[in-house]
């Protein structure tokens, strides 16, 4: 079984990372478009036609058996246009945890972290309204933090000030309540969990999708009869592969997938 992970950058990382735990023996394509990253700021109507083509051309070249969108801005976007483009493929994706984190809140306060293009989309309103009416959901758009996380990743040496400075909107007061929950509804920002953590003002939970989702990918993979087992035989002996549609990834990027394990195509 193959199952391809798709985002604009190194960000879905955080996810394979977790959904291969659950699936050892799944062989993995990873794939980041980041001839086209960022995403955050695209138009809508460009953006999702260059997904859903993009994906007639991931499909014919690696057949998955499942794919995981593992990209809120991509997602909230294009699921339902991929869904409908190619019926035959079922797909995973990642949008922002605001229900579990609407289960959890103590304080009523829940901070949404995205890129611009996540919180402007309808999917991420229809969720606060169907999911979040009894809190009140602040939704906060960064421009600069998924480059910053590819930086971070990658080994440069990143400003502090400019983290702190993207994710301080999250951080909401009144008399006597203050936010508790940051959705992380960026695949690329639990790599910089370490430093949300450091320059918070108080503490929170930093909500991370990436476990909710392989378990999502595992449920479906079962009940769609691809796994042979439940996920939990022996290792795979094909090589995961990544590719990345610049055909050229820097150095830093190269020896990160060699990290994950991953041969870059
Ligand atoms: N990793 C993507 C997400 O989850 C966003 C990065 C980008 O701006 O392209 O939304």
């Amino acid at each position: 079984m193959t199952i391809l992970v798709f985002d604009s950058g190194i960000g879905g990382l955080t996810v394979l990372r977790e959904t291969r735990v659950l699936m050892p023996s799944v062989h993995f394509t990873y794939v980041a478009d980041d001839k086209a990253f960022p995403y955050g700021d695209w138009d809508e109507d460009v953006l999702l036609t260059h997904v859903v083509d993009l994906f007639g051309q991931l499909i014919e070249r690696f057949n998955p058996n499942l794919a995981i969108i593992a990209c809120n801005t991509a997602s909230t976007l294009a699921l339902a246009g991929l869904r409908e483009t190619y019926p035959d493929l079922p797909f995973v994706g990642t949008v922002p945890a605001i229900k579990p984190a609407a289960e959890r809140t103590q304080s009523g306060l829940v901070s949404v972290l995205a890129t611009p293009g996540t919180v402007k989309r309808d999917y991420t309103r229809d969720l606060i309204t169907s999911f979040a009416e009894r809190c009140e959901v602040n939704l906060v758009g960064s421009k600069n933090l998924a480059a910053i996380a590819e930086a971070y990743i990658s080994g440069a040496a990143v400003d502090e000030s400019e983290i702190l400075k993207e994710i301080r909107p999250c951080f909401i007061e009144d008399e006597n309540r203050r936010t508790d929950i940051i959705v992380l509804a960026c695949t690329h920002y639990p790599f910089l969990a370490n430093l949300f953590r450091k320059l918070a003002p108080w503490p929170v939970d930093w909500l991370d999708p990436a476990e909710a989702i392989a378990r999502h990918a595992l449920s479906l993979s079962e009940k769609g009869g691809l796994l042979s087992t439940s996920g939990s035989g022996e290792q795979n002996h094909r090589e995961d592969v990544a590719l990345f549609t610049s055909g050229n990834p820097e150095f830093a990027i190269r020896r990160l997938q060699t990290g994950f394990g991953l041969k870059v195509l």
